[in-house]
C-alpha cells in the first residue's frame, strides 16, 4: 500500500511584507527600479515556500512577472505570497504586489508573479514536500490562476 502524502493548507504559507519606497530605491523618473520589486518578490516567495515545506528553499525559476503600474518614492508597497501548487519537491508560489494609500487603505495592484521554489535537504538535494490545498474562494482562484498559467 502506498503511503499517503502529507497535505498542508495554503493559509500556512501566506506571507505579507510591507516596504516603504525611498528615493534611493528609484530611478530618474522617481519610480522604483524593477530589480527592487523582483527582490521583494523573491524574498516573499522564499518565505512562503519555507513556511509551507518547513525546509530551506532555493529559487528554481521566476516563471513570470507582469508589472501593471509604476511605484513611486514614498509609496507603501505590500507584497503577498502563497504556495499555489506543489510537485514532489517544487512549489509554485503566487506573488501579488500592490501599493497602499495609508490614509484611505485603498490598494492598487502593481505586479503579479509566479515563482518556482525547490525544497533542499542538508546535502543540497531536492527533498520531498507536503502537497498544498486551498479552502477559501481567494485561495481557489489562486490555484486556478496557477493551473491556467501552467496549461496555457
Ligand atoms: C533548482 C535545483 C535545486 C534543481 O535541482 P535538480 O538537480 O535539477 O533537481 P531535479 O531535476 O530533481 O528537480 C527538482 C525539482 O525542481 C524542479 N525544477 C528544476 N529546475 C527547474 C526550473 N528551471 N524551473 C522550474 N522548476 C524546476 C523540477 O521540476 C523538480 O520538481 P518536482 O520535484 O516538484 O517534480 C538546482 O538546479 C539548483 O540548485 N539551482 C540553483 C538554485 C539557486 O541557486 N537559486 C538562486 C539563483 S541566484
Amino acid at each position: 500500500m502506498s503511503e499517503q502524502k502529507e497535505t498542508r493548507p495554503m493559509s500556512r504559507s501566506h506571507t505579507l511584507q510591507s516596504h516603504l519606497v525611498s528615493p534611493s530605491d528609484t530611478n530618474h523618473l522617481q519610480t522604483i527600479f524593477g530589480g527592487n520589486v523582483l527582490a521583494y518578490i523573491d524574498e516573499a516567495a522564499a518565505i512562503a515556500a519555507m513556511r509551507h515545506s518547513g525546509e530551506i528553499v532555493v529559487t528554481a525559476s521566476v516563471d513570470s512577472v507582469d508589472f501593471h503600474e509604476a511605484v513611486k518614492s514614498g509609496d507603501l508597497v505590500n507584497v503577498e505570497a502563497w504556495v499555489a501548487t506543489t510537485g514532489r519537491t517544487s512549489m509554485v508560489v503566487y506573488v501579488h504586489v500592490s501599493v497602499e494609500n495609508p490614509a484611505t487603505g485603498d490598494t492598487r495592484t502593481t505586479a503579479t508573479s509566479f515563482v518556482t521554489m525547490v525544497a533542499i535537504d542538508d546535502e543540497g538535494k531536492p527533498t520531498e514536500i507536503p502537497a498544498v490545498f486551498g479552502g477559501t474562494e481567494e485561495e481557489e482562484q489562486i490555484i486556478e490562476l496557477a493551473h491556467n498559467r501552467k496549461n496555457g
